[in-house]
């Protein structure tokens, strides 16, 4: 049994290469990256004088692989530093070093006798025991370590990532009937816990498991398109959310993954498989003219969409013009939208008989079907199936579980009388009086299985709140928030307001759990699984509160909150914060004064309040600061203005980090907090570390005078602003809101170093929250952004 990967070692650079090696210096492994010698100089080389045996020259393809990454959005570091644990090569010069690598990960071109020729190599330079992989979208993974060592076969399987490794959440695991069954463990446990993966084991077939489904429902949603004389934005308009499906439907699917991947992809499967099957493989012939015409979306810049000006067309498949998008609208999209949840919402669209109906019953109908005549094929049970396409395809509910939802019995019938192939196994499932693949009792799912239901696996790191609430119920509920028993002796605090957003009935549940707490548990979780952690404070409720003057109300609602945050600060047991995503104004600072913050790697963290005209009004401006500060090296006299510094320009350009990484190169996170990789590990982990706090005999922290810059501090954060305002990038309005938060971070009018209390800091910082939210400009701004969405410069 391997014990872990100190170093890894991934061939190929290219766009799934790089982005694999990006997502392992994200985790801190130390990373070889490897690809071919060039065989010929560009012009630049040649004019430089370079020659072929130029270091520079030989490895240019990884350098500019590496210069890529550093470009590419969504970026596939979390910060541009983690580029240093790549160590550029090639396949010449430094495949001797594969010899110090516990994992070496192929992700070269799609061809087998190209790929055999790899491994023979790296047969000859790898250490027995290491791990080998390919990443091969579709290839034999037995077939490709043919006439390789014992040593090597034992050690060899396929590791699938998807694209972009560093976003999407699966990771197909592909043994063949050589690999150890420990390597498969290993593997499995590494991608879960280190890489934080959702780990799908598959079988050695034509694009395994979420592309084999994903590339027929899409090659026939493509037909049904075509035959039903429907439109590229129609299609998408009801291919989407409305079904549970990203945004990007199925069309813009396609233009983001490129019509090249994606034929080739289809290909793969067409050249392999037989019958009915091989016909819905064959990729239409305008989607072949569009792939000669180099219209592959959006790497080419047109693809089924083109975007011209602000317009977005779309293109029809007859005739290959663009014209103005087209959404479908009928009766039965309108009675889903209006219908209760996921069931209600499906049936009232796939038995509809109107124009979007038919269509989702076309699409949706085979791809069921079709998944279940795969299953022993392709996987050994559903949930791998099911699993494999909400990781991979980003569906909220995967074919087994859609099913569920239309109602096995009808839809089966329905089926037959469309003359679609049902398996004999699901009837024989409803002969014996089974009427659905999953079953939940009292908090346990079981899936059927060779003819019986099956207890799913329980994995003790994700923890399902919704299941815990309904099956252990809660300790107290208000309109916004719940307060949970997690088992252990530890509660948390789930905020669910719309948004999260954070309103009274959630600051009463933050007084309310923390006494509680103190009482009854050893240790507080704050976090949620809603799609983000917190957007901020509730700007409906106060900009309303404002625009009727009720200023004395605003007053008592911002004591509160910074009152709370207070309370969470001084906390006799520990209180864990637990964000993840968007973690916005007063998402952060619920986070900031907790004894620790457990975040996911995937934390998109600021103080944005300027952005609406505001600064932050829950002690957000101190305990970034204090975070700052208490982070610096105690026993050297370090520089407090540069500190305050830091904390303004954080604050007044609202800086958001794009990862839990950044968020602590911003001092949001300090080096008593930690990341969890795996974002469904993430109350698992928050929990421990609860718990872990409590038995280190944690005690409320003891409360501090704050040293601060006083009136030069204000002057000194203020030059740049001003130059800001002088150079006309920012507004008199912007430089207003710079004046009083630089006043909130200097701590008034005192001299440099004055030593101040927290509550005289959090009266400031009021006095400017509530003097700022009577501004016009400031109200304009709330105003727009409750609007539009996105902030508005005046
Ligand atoms: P790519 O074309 O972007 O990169 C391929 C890399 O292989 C290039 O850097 C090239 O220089 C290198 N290469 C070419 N010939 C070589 C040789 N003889 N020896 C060593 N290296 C060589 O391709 P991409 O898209 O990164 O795909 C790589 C692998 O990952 C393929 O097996 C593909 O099927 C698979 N894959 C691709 C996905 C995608 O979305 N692009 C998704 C999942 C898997």
């Amino acid at each position: 049994m391997k014990q872990s990967i100190k170093k890894a070692a991934v061939i190929g650079s290219g766009v799934m290469g790089s982005g694999i090696a990006a997502h392992l210096a994200n985790v801190g492994i130390p990373t070889l990256l490897l690809d071919i010698v060039p065989n010929k100089l560009t012009d630049e080389e040649e004019k430089k004088g370079l020659t072929l045996s130029d270091k520079v020259v030989r490895n240019r393809i990884v350098q500019s692989s590496l210069q890529k990454l550093l470009k590419q959005k969504p970026a596939p570091l979390t910060t541009k530093s983690n580029l240093q644990l790549i160590e550029a090569g090639n396949l010449e010069d430094d495949i001797e070093k594969l010899k110090d690598c516990d994992w070496i990960i192929e992700v070269i071109v799609e061809n087998l006798e190209v790929k055999k020729s790899l491994f023979e190599k790296v047969d000859q330079y790898r250490k027995l025991g290491s791990i080998v992989s390919s990443n091969t979208s579709g290839i034999s993974v037995e077939a490709m370590s043919e006439g390789r060592s014992e040593d090597f076969q034992k050690n060899f399987l396929g590791t699938h990532f998807f694209n972009p490794p560093r976003y999407l959440k699966l990771l197909e695991v592909i043994p063949t009937k050589n690999t150890d069954p420990a390597v498969v463990s290993f593997i499995k446990e590494f991608g879960e816990n280190v890489l934080g993966k959702g780990i799908v084991l598959a079988k050695d077939t034509p694009n395994f498991i979420a592309n084999r489904i994903g590339t027929y429902g899409l090659l026939v949603t493509v037909k049904e398109m075509l035959e039903g004389g429907y439109s590229v934005g129609e299609v998408d308009s009801v291919t989407g959310p409305l079904i549970g499906r990203p945004k990007s439907a199925t069309f813009r699917t396609l233009d983001v993954v490129g019509l090249d991947t994606f034929i080739h992809v289809a290909k793969n499967v067409y050249d392999k498989v037989e019958g009915a099957e091989k016909e819905v493989f064959d990729v239409p012939s305008f989607m072949k003219t569009m792939q000669q015409n180099g219209w592959l979306g959006s790497k080419s810049g047109q693809g089924f969409y083109l975007k011209q000006g602000k317009e977005i067309l779309e293109l029809d498949p007859e005739t290959l013009q663009y014209g103005p998008r087209k959404k479908l609208k009928t009766a039965a999209v309108e009675m889903s939208k209006q219908a209760k949840g996921y069931s209600n919402k499906l049936k009232a669209l796939v038995y509809a008989d109107d124009r979007a109906g038919n269509l989702l019953w076309s699409i949706l109908a085979p791809v069921l079907s079709y998944s279940a005549n795969l299953l022993g094929e392709i996987a050994d049970d559903i949930v791998a199936i099911d699993e494999a396409m909400k990781w991979g395809f980003g569906w909220e509910y995967g074919p087994f579980e859609t099913w569920d939802a239309i109602g096995i019995e009808d839809s089966v019938l329905k089926m037959k009388q469309d003359g679609i192939t049902v398996p004999a196994w699901i009837d024989e499932m409803l002969e014996k009086g089974y009427r659905s693949f999953y079953q939940k009792d009292n908090g346990v799912t079981s899936f059927y299985h060779n003819g019986e239901y099956k207890a799913k696996e329980v994995n003790k790191k994700v923890v399902h709140l919704k299941t815990i609430s309904e099956t252990k119920g809660v300790i107290k509920k208000n309109s916004g928030a719940n307060l949970i028993d997690l088992g252990d002796d530890v509660a948390l605090l789930e905020f669910r307001s719309p948004n999260n957003a954070i309103g009274l009935d959630i600051l009463q549940m933050i007084n309310y759990a923390v006494d509680e707490v103190d009482k009854n548990y050893k240790g507080l979780v704050i976090g949620n699984q809603g799609k983000n952690f917190c957007v901020g404070a509730n700007l409906a409720m106060i900009l309303m509160e404002a625009q009727d003057d009720n200023f004395y109300e605003l007053d008592m609602v911002v004591r509160m909150f910074q009152q709370a945050m207070m309370k969470i600060k001084y906390s006799n047991k520990p209180v864990v914060a637990a964000p993840f995503g968007m973690t916005l104004g007063g998402g952060t600072e619920v986070s900031l004064p907790a004894a620790k913050i457990q975040a996911s790697s995937e934390t998109y963290m600021g103080l944005v309040e300027v952005g609406v005209g505001l600064i932050p009004g829950g002690g957000g401006n101190k305990e970034l600061y204090l975070k700052h500060l208490n982070s610096m090296p105690k026993e050297l006299d370090f520089d407090l203005q540069k500190v305050a510094n830091k904390v303004f320009e954080t604050i007044a350009t609202a800086k958001v980090s794009t990862s839990a990484h950044e968020a602590r190169d911003l001092h949001f996170l300090n080096e008593k907090d930690s990341v969890s990789f795996n974002g469904d590990h993430l109350i698992h982990d928050a929990k421990q570390a609860a718990l872990n706090l409590f038995e280190a005999g944690y005690t409320a922290p003891v409360r501090q005078k704050i040293p601060v810059t006083g009136e030069t501090g204000y002057a000194t954060m203020l030059l740049g602003a001003y130059n800001m305002h002088y150079s006309g990038y920012i507004s008199d309005h912007d430089l207003n809101i710079a004046k009083k938060l630089a006043n909130v971070i200097a701590g008034g009018k005192v001299a440099y170093g004055t030593l101040v209390d927290e509550q005289y800091l959090l009266d400031i910082e009021r006095e400017a929250f509530l003097s700022l939210l009577g501004e016009p400009k400031t109200q304009q701004r709330m105003q727009h952004m409750l609007v539009k969405g996105k902030p508005l410069r005046n």
